[in-house]
């Protein structure tokens, strides 16, 4: 079988590596893909958002799969233009990717289906908004979010109705997400351990993954900006165990998936649960469409199944009952150049890739970087994620770290604390 990756990150990487390792995987395309990529897989200068470019060179090259990576391609509709062309689709149809295009739809889906979320409001116009948001029911803190897609940036914590004004006006007055924030949504703050669930599913059969727990904070010790994800590891059975695994699959899983085949929106890919672990139980905080990044690059090493024939499955809507998971453990370092995640500097010579892979138990995963004749050259904010596995959490972060090690570009920076959270909690 050949199969296309649509996207250039961190996550694409880790699906191309896993599919390279699938006996049912023959040749592997990336659009656009990047410098490590292009190792393993054909490249493409095709973007993600070019959906019928993409669907007219899969099928060019007789591609048998599309892996799609990022949400934005999802919520715009790739899977029904692949349809067109007779080539499937790993990833869900815009009707059920509206889980993560909209969060307005997501609460209310959850309302609808007694799936546990924090309380809420959904607001279409500024006047009420402001209103609602300067003396929420549930107090302080509160919780403002652009309904749609805003790479993350939409969610603004308010500790006073005037921060709360002032991060609604910013959404729906200046605009600053775009479409994103015409509408909002307006929640309760939620405390607890945050976890991440991915299920693999083909809209019936449900396949848990492990749990993972990424760091979004830039800083240690959980400081600084919110980001795409500085490292993470799975599983995170300390603050997630099978007890609670099977909780979540019974009261947040089972019925999402149920409930958008109930509402003719059969939902066919990964569906990816943010969760706060409060002390009333699991509460959802978002749905994605697609993995996470950088949680796929800890959980897809984990799987022992053929990913190709895993995925074509979930594609076909033939997903087996359960896949092969290793008892090993993994983690990530995300290794950012100066300035992520606001403005980054790049174009920087990477050194010591070589030197890195060659260490057991390492992989390390391009995020943003490019080939500039026969240097490796930061791209992205996100440069590498440097991963590693072992027996257990404390033996993979000590590969990972180990492999960060060898590593440098100008301006490199990266969190020393990566998989320490909840030891510090305690
Ligand atoms: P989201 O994109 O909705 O997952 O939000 C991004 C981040 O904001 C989450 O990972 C949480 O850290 C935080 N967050 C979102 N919603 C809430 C909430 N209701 N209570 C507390 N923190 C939240
Ligand atoms: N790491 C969070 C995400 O992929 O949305």
């Amino acid at each position: 079988m050949d199969v296309l990756v649509v996207g250039g990150g961190g996550r694409e990487h880790a699906l191309v590596w896993a599919l390279d390792r699938s006996p049912s995987v023959d040749k592997i395309y990336c659009a656009p893909g990047n410098a490590g990529i292009a190792q393993t897989a054909e490249c493409w200068d095709i973007t993600p958002g070019d959906l019928h470019g993409l669907a007219r060179a899969a099928d060019e090259h007789a591609v048998d799969l599309v892996v799609v990576g990022p949400e934005a391609p999802l919520t715009s509709g790739i899977a029904a233009v692949l349809d067109q062309v007779g080539i499937a689709c790993f990833g869900p149809s815009a009707a059920a990717a509206i889980l993560e295009g909209s969060k307005g739809f997501a609460k209310s889906f959850m309302e609808r289906h007694d799936i546990p979320t924090a309380a809420f409001r959904v607001f279409h116009d500024l006047t009420p908004a402001v209103e609602f948001a300067r003396g929420p029911d549930w107090g302080f803190p509160t919780v403002v979010k652009a309904d749609g897609l805003a790479a993350g940036k939409g969610v603004i914590m308010c500790d006073t109705a005037d921060e709360a004004e002032q991060a609604v006006r910013l959404c729906m007055e200046d605009g600053a997400f775009g479409a994103a924030g015409s509408t909002v949504v307006i929640e309760q703050c939620l405390s607890g351990a945050e976890a991440t669930v991915m299920a693999l599913t083909d809209g019936e059969r449900l396949i848990v993954l492990p749990p993972s727990q990424d760091h979004k904070q830039a800083y240690e010790g959980d400081q600084g900006p919110n980001t795409g994800g500085m490292g993470a590891f799975a599983p995170a059975d300390d603050v997630l165990d099978a007890d609670l695994l099977e909780q979540i699959t019974e009261r947040v899983l089972r019925p999402t998936i149920d409930g958008m085949a109930a509402e003719d929106r059969r939902f066919q890919g990964v569906l990816y649960a943010g969760l706060m672990l409060t002390d009333d139980g699991p509460s959802v905080l978002e749905f994605n469409c697609r993995f996470g990044d950088p949680e796929a690059e800890v959980v897809l090493p984990l799987i022992e199944s053929d990913i190709g024939e895993l995925l074509a499955a979930i594609a076909d809507g033939t997903a087996p009952d359960a896949v092969t998971i290793s008892d090993r453990h993994a983690a990530i370092v995300v290794l950012a150049a100066e300035g992520y995640p606001a403005k980054y500097r790049h174009g920087d010579t990477i050194e010591g890739l070589a030197a890195a892979a060659a260490l057991d138990d390492v992989v390390v995963f391009h995020a943003g970087t490019g080939q500039d004749g026969d240097r490796i050259v930061t791209t992205g904010g996100r440069v590498l994620g440097v991963s590693g596995t072992g027996d257990d959490r404390e033996a993979a972060l000590a590969a990972a770290y180990r492999a960060v090690g060898e590593i440098s570009f100008d301006g490199m920076h990266y969190r020393r604390d990566i998989g320490h959270r909840n030891q510090e909690q305690e």
